[in-house]
C-alpha cells in the first residue's frame, strides 16, 4: 500500500463504532497544538544513544541489575511494561524481563563448556518485576515498597487446569515473557514466547528433541519444554501467578484484553513465528480467565475456527484436550487457521473499536518490511466473523520496517516500535532504517496520515514496551544494547552508562510537551 491509499484507508478507519466514546471529539475540544502545527520527527539513527525527537527528554527509571528491595534486583531485557494506577500520581509498574544474554549476564564463554552456575543465575534474570512508581517531579522507583515484586525463571507456578501437563501440576518459573495484556479485574498477563529458546521443543510425533539455544533442559531435565509457552496471570494484590492451558501453547507474543458487557473477556494472541496464525479466547464466565473457548483466526473466510475437540481433525489427531493445547500450533492449522507473517503486539483501537495487529516480517517469504492488520469484527468481540485489511505497510515509502510492539495515546495516534533483528540493522535491506526506532502515526489535524519517527535506540537495541502515564508521560523499555558483542571486551554498545562499561537494558521515562499537549 503507498502513502496515498494508506491515507485513503485512513478515511475508512475513522468512522467511530456505535458505542465507542468519541475520543477525537475530546481532542478537538482539548486546545491541542499538534493538530494544527507540522510536527518534526528524526532521521533514522546509527548512534549509540537513545536519540529523540525536539521537545522530548529522558530519565533512567530502572536498568538491569538495579536494586527494587533488599532482596530483589531488576531483571535483563526488559519488555512489556503496563501501569495500574493508584491515584493521580503513583502506581504500580509491571516489566517483563524476556530473555538472557549469557555472554553479557552471566560469564558465559562461548570457547568454554557451559556451566550449572551461569544458568541458575540467568533463571532468576527472566520473568518480570512489580515496582511502585510515584511522582514528584519525575516519575521513579520507590525503593524497598512491600509492593515491589519478583518473578523469575526457577519460582515454582501452578498450571490452571484439570489434568497434568507435561506431567506435572507446576512448572518452574516462567521465562520468554515477552508483550503481555492487563484484565478488567487488576491482574497482569504476561505471555511466553520463545520458550525453546531455553528448554527447546519436543517432537511431539517421535519424541525426539530438539536443543534449546541456551541449554538450560541439559541441567534442568525435569523443566520439561511443555511447561513454557503459555500466558501467565500474576495477581499484584497476591503476588501469586498461575499459568493457564486452556489458552493454548504457542510462542504468544501478547494477550491483548478486550472486556465485554457481562464480565466475560475476549482475549487476543498472536503466535510470533513464520507461518503462525492468530488466536482470540472467550472466558465462559465473568472476571475469570479459566473457562474458556480458544478461536483461530481463517483469513480466508473471515470466521474465528473453535478449537473444539468435538471435531473429527483434532480428535484423530490427540489423544485429549490437554495435549492438544500443548500442540495448539498444528491443531490451529487443522482447523483451518491462516498462516501469517509473525503476528506480534495487538491493540484495540479506542477511536473505531478495530483490532490493529503488527505483522514484523516473513524474511523466507520474502515479506521483509512487515506491515499492520486491522481487524473488525462483524458481531461484537464474542463474534465469530471478521473482515479484515491492511492497515500500514512497512517499507521506504513508509520509513519503517518490522513492526512490533503497538500503543495508542489518549488522542487516538498508534505508537508503533520496529523490531529490525540486531544482526540484520544498518544493513541490506534495512539499511536505510539505521537503528530501531519508534514510530507515531497521527491520525487528525494537518499532520494526519503521517507516519513520524519519534525516537532511535542504541546499537543493536529494539524498543519495546510503549506505555503512557495518566499525564502524558511515555514509558519505554530499551532492550538489548550491544546484544551483538562478541564479548564483554568487544562492546558493540555502551548504553547507558557510557564509554567502558557494559551495556544495560533500561525502562526510561520520556516527558515533553508534545506527550503533555496529546494528553491535555
Ligand atoms: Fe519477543 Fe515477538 O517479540
Ligand atoms: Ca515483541
Ligand atoms: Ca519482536
Amino acid at each position: 500500500m503507498n502513502r496515498r491509499s494508506f491515507i485513503s484507508f485512513l478515511g475508512t478507519g475513522m468512522a467511530l463504532a456505535p458505542g465507542v466514546p468519541s475520543l477525537l471529539s475530546s481532542c478537538t475540544s482539548g486546545g491541542r497544538d499538534y493538530l494544527n502545527q507540522p510536527l518534526k520527527g528524526i532521521a533514522p539513527g546509527a548512534k549509540d544513544e537513545l536519540t529523540l525527537a525536539d521537545g522530548l527528554s529522558y530519565d533512567i527509571i530502572s536498568k538491569w541489575g538495579d536494586p527494587l528491595s533488599e532482596n530483589l534486583k531488576f531483571g535483563y531485557n526488559n519488555d512489556y511494561l503496563a501501569y495500574l494506577p493508584q491515584g493521580p500520581k503513583e502506581g504500580l509498574l509491571w516489566v517483563n524481563h524476556e530473555y538472557v544474554n549469557p555472554i553479557l549476564c552471566s560469564g558465559y564463554d562461548p570457547a568454554k563448556a557451559r556451566l550449572r552456575a551461569q544458568i541458575e543465575s540467568e533463571m532468576e534474570e527472566v520473568g518480570g518485576s512489580l515496582i511502585k512508581l510515584k511522582k514528584d517531579k519525575k516519575w521513579q522507583i520507590v525503593h524497598g515498597h512491600p509492593s515491589n515484586d519478583r518473578l523469575t525463571g526457577s519460582q515454582k507456578i501452578p498450571f490452571e487446569w484439570q489434568e497434568r501437563v507435561g506431567n506435572a501440576t507446576e512448572a518452574t518459573g516462567t521465562l520468554a515473557n515477552c508483550s503481555g495484556g492487563v484484565t478488567p479485574w487488576g491482574t497482569i498477563l504476561t505471555c511466553e514466547e520463545n520458550y525453546d529458546f531455553f528448554y527447546g521443543e519436543k517432537n511431539f510425533d517421535d519424541g525426539s528433541y530438539q536443543a534449546s539455544e541456551l541449554q538450560w533442559e541439559v541441567f534442568f531435565p525435569k523443566n520439561r519444554t511443555e511447561h513454557y509457552g503459555w500466558v501467565v496471570e500474576y495477581d499484584p494484590a497476591s503476588k501469586t501467578a498461575k499459568k493457564h492451558i486452556a489458552l493454548g501453547r504457542f510462542a504468544h507474543e501478547c494477550a491483548t484484553v478486550q472486556a465485554l458487557d457481562d464480565g466475560r473477556v475476549v482475549i487476543y494472541s498472536g503466535d510470533d513465528k513464520n507461518g503462525g496464525c492468530l488466536f482470540k479466547y472467550i472466558s465462559a464466565e465473568p472476571e475469570k480467565i479459566s473457562p474458556g473457548t480458544l478461536y483461530v483466526g481463517n483469513f480466508e473466510t473471515g470466521t474465528w475456527e473453535s478449537l473444539d475437540m468435538d471435531k473429527a481433525a483434532l480428535n484423530e489427531r490427540f489423544g485429549s484436550e490437554t495435549e492438544m493445547l500443548i500442540r495448539a500450533r498444528e491443531a490451529a492449522i487443522r482447523v483451518g487457521g491462516t498462516p501469517l507473517d509473525r503476528p506480534e503486539d495487538i491493540e484495540i483501537d479506542p477511536l473505531d473499536g478495530s483490532i490493529l495487529v503488527a505483522l514484523t516480517n516473513n524474511i523466507p517469504n520474502e515479506n521483509y518490511f512487515g506491515s499492520i492488520l486491522k481487524i473488525k469484527e462483524e458481531s461484537g468481540y464474542d463474534g465469530l466473523r471478521f473482515s479484515w485489511d491492511t492497515y500500514l505497510t512497512g517499507g521506504e515509502e513508509t520509513g519503517f520496517a518490522c513492526p512490533d510492539n503497538l500503543a495508542f495515546d489518549a488522542g487516538g495516534n498508534l505508537w508503533f516500535t520496529s523490531d529490525i533483528s540486531g544482526s540484520s540493522l544498518n544493513a541490506s535491506p534495512y539499511t536505510a532504517f539505521g537503528n530501531n526506532g519508534l514510530f507515531v502515526f497521527i491520525r487528525e489535524g494537518i499532520n494526519a496520515g503521517r507516519v513520524i519517527q519519534m525516537a532511535s535506540a542504541p546499537n543493536d537495541a529494539e524498543i519495546t514496551g510503549p506505555c503512557f502515564l495518566p499525564d502524558g508521560t511515555l514509558l519505554l523499555s530499551i532492550q538489548h544494547p550491544g546484544e551483538t558483542s562478541a564479548s564483554p571486551s568487544q562492546l558493540t554498545s555502551n548504553w547507558p552508562d557510557g564509554p567502558g562499561n557494559l551495556p544495560k537494558s533500561a525502562v526510561v521515562a520520556v516527558y515533553g510537551d508534545f506527550l503533555e499537549d496529546i494528553s491535555s
